[in-house]
């Protein structure tokens, strides 16, 4: 299969993998994959499902550092349905992958590519995710992890994973947008291999959950509902649709809805004038810490997913989520972290506001696992109740 990273702003071409931003302008790279020159060697036949099933898609030419991601379940969500009254609405959990998040469907791909590169770090900034998912499979692949945090605003399960799998963690006196900045300039300067999603190999990995979602499903969703932060996940997955469109594998691409926490919502923001690039949120704030970002890097690519697939974004308080996740969690026995509830949460309100027709199919991404978060659990659910050890004691409280 050949490939060349093509600028999205200037449209040049490169065929060095290494770069991860146009030499030339600056802009953000995207792999566009020569088509013609692809041999399909899997089925859209429900089997097998993992992200390497769809190597002949996947811009990689050696053995793949794996962990068996992808796969995950796509679940019916009955009362959901019921509750919203549309002819049917899924959930593809993606907590459900090795690390816990869909992200590592992205560092298969990206973790891979740095072996292929010959390089012996790798590096990233993160609201928590993307470190614990690039600190396991860097120690799988014998590399060294680096990891940069905005201090105090990481859910401790994904702090304990990055730690535990051996990244050096670093946690900084500043918010997610800051901390990007500052490792793609230490990256730089000490030849590490970056893993944010400014990595357009990441992303490649991330597009299989749209494969996926067609494979499981038989046919093509509707609508693709999913939470947004760095917004690189939706430029990937309408990514992925895109290709096996016009590879004539389908023949529609679904509506791409992009959900924001509203206080780190300026893919909303943009997407309420048209306007094909964001004005960066300072301070962003939400419960939601895994989309707690205000100036997304990949804002260019999601705005033009969102408008070339007739999508939408939405934002959804802080109450919505924690709702959303309770009622996903007690209805559906579906273990989401808050960013991910968003999904549902913003479904509920596109229904709402009369923009999903109840004719829809419609598929929500949950990101990551319930268990990354506890403290959030805690404090929305309160603690257990403690008793006296005996059986009057615990029928009081029964
Ligand atoms: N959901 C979860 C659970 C996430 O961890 C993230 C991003 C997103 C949604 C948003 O995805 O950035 O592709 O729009 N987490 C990154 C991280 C930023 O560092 O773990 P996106």
């Amino acid at each position: 299969m050949e490939y060349s990273l093509r600028c999205v702003d200037c449209s040049r071409e490169f065929y060095e993998d290494y770069y991860y931003t146009c030499p030339e302008c600056g802009g953000l790279l995207e792999i566009k994959i020569d088509l013609a020159s692809v041999e399909v060697d899997f089925r859209l036949d429900g089997l097998n499902l993992k992200v390497w099933k769809y190597k002949s898609l996947l811009p990689i030419r050696s053995k793949p550092v794996s962990l068996f991601e992808g796969g995950t379940p796509l679940y019916r969500v009955n009362y959901i349905e019921r509750d919203l009254g549309l002819k049917s609405v899924y959930v593809k959990h993606e907590g459900l992958n090795p690390s816990g998040s869909f992200k590592d469907r992205g560092m298969t791909v990206g973790v891979t590519k740095a072996i292929e590169l010959r390089r012996s770090a790798v590096a990233c900034a993160s609201t928590g995710n993307t470190s614990a998912s690039m600190a396991m499979y860097a120690g799988k692949a014998g590399l060294k992890a680096y990891v940069l945090l905005p201090a105090g605003k990481v859910a401790l399960g994904k702090v304990a994973q990055a730690l535990m799998h051996g990244a050096k963690v670093i946690a900084i006196k500043g918010n997610f947008d800051t901390a990007l900045s500052l490792v793609r300039e230490v990256s730089e300067s000490e030849n590490f291999y970056l893993l944010n999603s400014v990595n357009p190999f990441r992303l490649e990995g991330q597009k299989t959950i749209a494969f996926e979602i067609v494979d499981e499903l038989g046919y093509v969703p509707d609508r693709v509902v999913l939470p947004v932060g760095n917004a690189g996940n939706i430029s990937a997955i309408y990514k992925g649709f895109k290709e096996l469109k016009e590879l004539g594998l389908i023949d529609s691409i679904p509506k791409m809805c992009g959900i924001q926490a509203m206080g780190a919502n300026p893919i909303y923001k943009a997407f309420l004038t048209r306007a094909d690039d964001i004005t960066p949120k300072e301070n962003p704030e939400t419960i939601a810490t895994a989309i707690r970002i205000g100036n997304p890097v990949n804002a260019k690519k999601a705005l033009n997913a969102i408008y070339n697939s007739d999508g939408v974004s939405e934002e959804v308080s802080d109450d919505e989520i924690i709702n959303a996740q309770k009622l996903l969690a007690v209805k559906e026995g579906i273990g989401v972290e808050p960013a991910s509830a968003s999904s549902i949460a913003g479904l509920y309100k596109l229904v709402r506001n009369g923009v999903v027709g109840e004719d829809e199919t419609v598929v929500c991404i949950t990101t990551g696992n319930l268990l990354k978060d506890p403290e959030t659990v805690i404090r929305v659910c309160g603690k257990p109740i403690e008793v006296e050890p005996d059986i009057e004691s615990i029928k009081k409280v029964l």
